[in-house]
């Protein structure tokens, strides 16, 4: 039977008092990305199964708007991996996913049965995404169970306009995150969470203590995970120090525009987004 407050230990740096964790679920409290893979193949039949888990995940309206490509050939694996630069693990990986959002396929539908497709729109994009992100959630779910490990690489919307033509993305289908597969070389030590006191509300939303409860993660994340120099945010516009803590990292990220033009390049691929 799986220790239940060891694995809420590892995963919020703190026990839970109370809660009890069914065995079944207690892999997924486990769980974590693995950025390095060996050379074993991941067989078809194998992958294909874990395509199969993924598509088994809720769809809004059972419209089902994504789609997946599936890239095996290392060349161009390694060409994305060059574009992005800092990710070399992406080329150790046998296997690259690109989940992509999908209002293609609506459109064509609708064209089929001579009707207008009149959801071009923010919902739409909006549902690609989610329809998307479940259905990658899922693989990633039904990989861990199986020993592979898998990554998510939001970096390919970075090279949106090297990445897409790359894989003949049409218009109304854009990448939400490429994710790697393979079988680990090693698992990194779990990555701590906020503790559920801060994003889990009851009946109504409320962050009054959000500056304590984030001071107080800081200290305990700070004492077991620092963050390394390498992994400090935009170093470029805030010097590197010592001490920085998970808070001050996300705000020196996000203080700084991210894919300024996803956008405008969407538009460009025929989103709407109204
Ligand atoms: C949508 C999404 C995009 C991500 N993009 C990247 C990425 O481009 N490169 C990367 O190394 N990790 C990426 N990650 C992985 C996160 O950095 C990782 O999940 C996070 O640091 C927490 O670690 P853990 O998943 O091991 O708990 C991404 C994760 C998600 C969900």
């Amino acid at each position: 039977m799986a220790d239940g407050q060891a694995l809420l230990k590892a995963r919020f740096g703190m026990e839970l008092p109370g809660v009890e964790v069914p065995d079944v679920i207690a892999p997924l409290l486990d769980r974590r990305v693995v950025r390095r893979y060996t050379d074993q193949a991941v067989p078809d039949s194998l992958l294909d199964a874990l395509l199969a888990a993924a598509q088994s995940a809720p769809a809004k309206s059972d419209l089902q708007q994504y789609s997946v490509v599936v890239m095996r050939d290392a060349p161009r694996i390694k060409q994305i991996a060059d574009w992005i630069g800092t990710m070399d693990w992406i080329a150790t990986a046998p296997v690259f996913l690109i989940w992509c959002g999908d209002m293609r396929r609506g459109q064509l539908l609708c064209n089929l049965h001579n009707m207008p497709h009149a959801n071009n729109n923010l919902d739409t994009f909006l549902n690609t995404a989610v329809d998307c992100s479940l259905a990658m959630g899922q693989f990633m779910a039904a990989a861990e169970a199986v020993g592979l490990g898998t990554c998510p690489i939001s970096y390919v919307r970075s090279h949106i306009e090297r990445v897409s033509p790359l894989l003949g993305l049409p218009a109304g289908v854009y990448p939400v995150a490429g994710l790697t597969v393979g079988w680990p070389v090693f698992r990194r030590p779990v990555s701590m969470r906020l503790p559920p006191s801060i994003v889990v509300h009851r009946e109504r939303y409320d962050d009054v203590q959000l500056e304590n409860d984030i001071m107080t993660y800081d200290d305990r994340r700070r004492d077991r995970e620092p963050v390394a120099p390498g992994g400090l945010k935009n170093n470029d516009v805030y010097p590197p120090r010592e001490g920085v803590g998970w808070s001050e990292n996300v705000a020196r990220q996000l203080s700084v525009p991210e894919r300024f033009g996803f956008a405008a390049y969407l538009r460009t691929k025929g989103f709407d987004l109204a």
